[in-house]
């Protein structure tokens, strides 16, 4: 569903990276259900499209350029000096240790190969006041960032990606933020479709978010509960103008 989403948020593209017609050696980093790496694999059928995960959940009918590793990217890689292109998406805030596998990253790439990173910020914005302070969806997500922070993971990485592309080594380093709106509010008709499944979304981890987490913050199954109902009533409400950033960051090994 959200790689429906980012298509349509991106008109098509999957990439930022001026990879050109051809590249050769495509790495999808925390592929889930290598749903990107088939695609990318549909788009590059010259190159050969690698989808890593720890967990082995990809189908097995893929393009015949397309194959999946099950590996841990925060270990050594097996690739040196190949890759022109390593792709990661909602991956920043999952990984334990970002630095150590930046550098993984860059003796994998070629000189010259690009590193994508492409985030959600989970922090809720609002442009027109008629988001209040207390406004439940974003209660739900401060909560949220004040729990992962008792598991060592911040959730607005995404939008500090800067300095540590740079301390890897990185250069050339551009980014791109897009507002995605959270709910139906938006007058374009795209943005529209966006903004509901970036909803869809929300309330699918909901329930995630109020186990582990919010048990680490304590709060009692009652106050949990009022938590989620809150938001869920909060995201029906049209009037309230809230969206998220997300970052695309792309850079350069250097020459
Ligand atoms: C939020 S999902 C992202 C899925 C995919 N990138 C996408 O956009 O559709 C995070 C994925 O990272 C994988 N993952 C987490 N830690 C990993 C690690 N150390 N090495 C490889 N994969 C990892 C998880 O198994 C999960 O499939």
């Amino acid at each position: 569903m959200k790689h429906a989403m980012l298509l349509e948020l991106l008109d098509g593209q999957i990439s930022f990276a001026p990879l050109g017609k051809s590249p050769q050696n495509i790495l999808d980093i925390g592929t889930g259900t290598g749903i990107w790496a088939i695609d990318a694999g549909d788009r590059w059928p010259m190159a050969r499209v690698r989808g890593m995960d720890i967990s082995p959940v990809q189908p097995v009918w893929v393009p015949p350029n397309v194959d999946f590793l099950v590996d841990d990217c925060e270990q050594e890689w097996l690739m040196r000096g190949e890759l022109d292109y390593a792709h990661f998406r909602f991956m920043a805030i999952v990984l334990k240790d970002l630095p150590v596998v930046l550098g993984h990253a860059m003796e994998a790439l070629k000189p010259g190969g690009w590193i994508e990173f492409q985030e959600l910020n989970c922090e809720v914005f609002c442009d027109d006041d008629t988001m209040p302070d207390d406004d439940p969806v974003k209660v739900l997500y401060d909560f949220s960032q004040e729990a992962f922070a008792k598991f060592n993971m911040n959730i607005t990485m995404p939008k500090i990606l800067r300095r540590y592309l740079a301390d890897a080594g990185f250069v050339n380093i551009q980014c791109v933020v897009k507002k995605v709106p959270i709910g139906v509010w938006a007058k374009d008709k795209t943005l529209r479709l966006v903004g509901m499944y970036q909803k869809m979304a929300i309330l699918e981890i909901m329930e995630a978010l109020a186990g582990r987490p919010f048990d680490a913050l304590g709060l009692d199954p009652v106050q949990r509960e009022m938590i989620l109902m809150e938001a869920r009533k909060g995201l029906d409400n049209p009037r309230v103008h809230r969206y998220f950033n997300y970052y695309f960051w792309f850079a350069q090994k250097p020459l």
